[in-house]
């Protein structure tokens, strides 16, 4: 088997407030983008890694990458342009994988700081042979279901509670058989919400997906509260 990872990273990270696309923020003095890369290039499954940059901008953040990334030993780094939607830049960065790869893990630069076990635990089932496998934690918050679209600063009626127990919050790394992976970016359509995450997409194929135990770490920088916790993760690491 040969695994590579596709790092989408071109969102603009307007939750995160103004400033630089989200992952080419500062975390720790480095870019939110280099220590995701790090995660993935540092387990000894990946040999590959594309990173998928803000369009017109590939230029840029390859340059970056080689002001910070001197000692990935053999993890070869490709840069490419990304597109408008989450799934056009992960649809880029799986046309740009080599032949003989036949493992695909895809992972958001938003998460920085995923442990490498994380990433080798999710590569070892694909390898395995499990077609789809995300990470996952129970959920803490009880979440309600409501009518979406509906009118801003109304309260919502809710629809419905999901017992908790039955939920999972799911992460990146997601791993995948490259032939599944490129199959469900050909044929499920683009319908803008409708897919959030990769594997929701291969599920709408009919293709079975499983859960491999997730990280706290491995939590999704979206909001300024965020890089507060991931800071703080990173000072500890470092302490
Ligand atoms: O917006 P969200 O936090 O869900 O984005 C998840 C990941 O998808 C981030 O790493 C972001 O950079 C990436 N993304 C992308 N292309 C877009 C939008 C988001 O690569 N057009």
């Amino acid at each position: 088997h040969r695994c590579a990872a596709v790092i989408p990273a071109a969102g603009r990270g307007v939750r995160l407030g103004p400033g630089a696309p989200k992952a080419l923020r500062a975390l720790g003095g480095t870019p939110m983008l280099v220590h995701a890369v790090r995660a993935l290039a540092r387990a000894r499954a990946v040999s590959l890694v594309v990173v998928v940059g803000p369009p017109g901008e590939a230029a840029q953040v390859r340059t970056l990458l080689d002001d910070h990334l001197d000692h990935l030993d053999s993890t070869e780094v490709v840069v490419v342009s990304g597109g408008d939607t989450r799934q056009d830049s992960v649809r880029l960065g799986i046309a740009a994988l080599p032949g003989d790869v036949d493992v695909v893990l895809v992972h958001d630069a938003a998460r920085p700081l995923v442990p490498v076990d994380t990433v080798e635990a999710v590569a070892a089932a694909v390898r395995a042979g499990a077609p789809a496998v995300v990470p996952a934690l129970p959920v803490t918050d009880t979440v309600k279901q409501v009518e979406p679209g509906g009118e801003p600063g109304r309260p919502e009626p809710v629809v419905a509670t999901p017992e908790r127990a039955a939920l999972r919050a799911v992460q990146t790394p997601q791993g995948f058989d490259r032939r599944v992976l490129t199959e469900a970016h050909e044929k499920v359509p683009a319908a803008g919400e409708g897919a959030t995450d990769d594997a929701g997409m291969v599920e709408r194929l009919g293709v079975e997906v499983v859960l491999v135990p997730g990280h706290e770490e491995a939590f999704k920088v979206t909001r300024p509260l965020d890089m507060v916790l991931a800071e703080a993760v990173l000072a500890r690491r470092r302490a």
